[in-house]
């Protein structure tokens, strides 16, 4: 039979769920998986301050998305007996789990709700997928994946010279990394030991529209437009390695389709650069878009440094792009203009949110 031009992926396939749907990355997700309608997509998300899902029922408007083929379920993953019963109720083909506590800086104020929702959530939802995926015939046990989406940031943090890869040590410094560190290794662990077809992916820092105004680019960005200071870590000479966010959504869809059971995929772009640089690059964006008289570089304020702050992400991501045919496709400045021109146009949701 035919596949549809528009299919994303193999005919099984067909019911995803997608966890930590309503935040910056699912949500991207979400509306990718959604321009496919011969899928059936389920978002499971608790909701928190970081959730948005106004760009999501945009699109369920503009493409006249139906119930058959999207449904939001508000669900804390903490709660083990809500999460068993909505595995049991949606009977997924793939889980994408995305939910997390994911802001480093609330990790350091308030630590606790990181291990609830990345460890004991990610634990209540293996244990949900386990009993269910247990409980599937033959063909769906074989097709069934559990991909779990973390992030570079439990390898720690490198020197001047090298990357991280899919062999590094784990070595996580933030209450966030070791959570989301506790988690990969409760994944693997429920592979190892129980059978469960899970693939991991460790990406770099992801930037792009809808992005909550507390990471860098967004708050840099709204700061600037809003004429106050910029702040500004240490001496802003830490290194991140970025990645516009439609392409770690490439990324996560090609690992399902092509990536290997319990193996992990490090995602990035090799676009990496000083915290300062990515705040200039911003500031000389509005300085075109939206002049104001004096250069909005004036407006960098450096501030106390971050408690155990990591001074360098860069990622080899050779697997990735040989084993899943992927590739990224935005340069660091295409995806920068992309997502200043983006805030520029949303002054309003941004200014609610900042
Ligand atoms: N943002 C990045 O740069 C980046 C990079 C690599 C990996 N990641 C990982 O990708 C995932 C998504 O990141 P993001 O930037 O979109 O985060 P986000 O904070 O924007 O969204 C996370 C979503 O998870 C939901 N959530 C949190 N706890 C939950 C719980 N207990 N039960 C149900 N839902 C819960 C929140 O309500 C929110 O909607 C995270 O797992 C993060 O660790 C992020």
């Amino acid at each position: 039979m035919n596949k549809k031009s528009t299919d994303i992926f193999p005919n099984q396939i067909k019911k995803i769920l997608v966890t930590g749907g309503a935040g910056f990355i699912g949500s991207a997700l979400v509306k990718r998986l959604l321009s496919d309608k011969s899928l059936k997509v389920f978002n499971l998300d608790k909701l928190t301050y970081a959730s948005n899902l106004q760009s999501i029922n945009d699109t369920v408007n503009q493409l006249c998305i139906s119930e058959s083929n999207y449904q939001f379920l508000k669900v804390d993953l903490k709660n083990f007996q809500e999460t068993i019963d909505i595995i049991n109720y949606i009977q997924p083909d793939v889980i994408f789990h995305l939910a997390a506590e994911s802001h480093v800086d609330r990790s350091i104020q308030s630590p606790r709700i990181f291990v609830e929702s990345n460890i004991l959530g990610t634990f209540n939802l293996l244990e949900a997928s386990k009993i269910y995926w247990e409980n599937l015939d033959a063909n769906r046990q074989e097709s069934f994946r559990f991909h779990h989406v973390s992030t570079d940031e439990v390898y720690g943090s490198l020197g001047s010279k090298g990357y991280f890869s899919e062999t590094s040590s784990y070595d996580p410094r933030s209450p966030y990394s070791a959570s989301k560190a506790s988690s990969d290794h409760l994944v693997k662990a429920w592979h190892y030991t129980y059978g469960l077809p899970i693939i991991l992916t460790n990406c770099g820092n992801n930037y792009g529209p809808w992005q909550f105004p507390e990471k860098l680019i967004p708050v840099a960005i709204s700061r600037a437009i809003s004429n106050k200071p910029i702040p500004l870590y240490g001496d802003g000479s830490n290194m991140r390695d970025w990645i516009f966010v439609e392409d770690h959504i490439d990324a996560l869809i090609a690992t399902v389709i092509k990536g290997q059971v319990g193996k992990s995929y490090c995602i990035g772009a090799s676009e990496q650069f000083t915290n300062l640089k990515v705040v200039q690059d911003i500031c000389f964006l509005l300085d075109q878009y939206l002049p104001k008289g004096s250069p909005y570089s004036d407006l960098i304020t450096l501030v106390n440094d971050r408690l155990g702050h990591d001074q360098r992400y860069a990622i080899d991501a050779t697997r990735a792009i040989q084993e899943l045919d992927w590739k990224p496709h935005y340069s660091f400045n295409e995806g920068l203009q992309l997502t200043v021109r983006w805030f520029l146009k949303n002054q309003d949701w941004c200014k609610q949110k900042a």
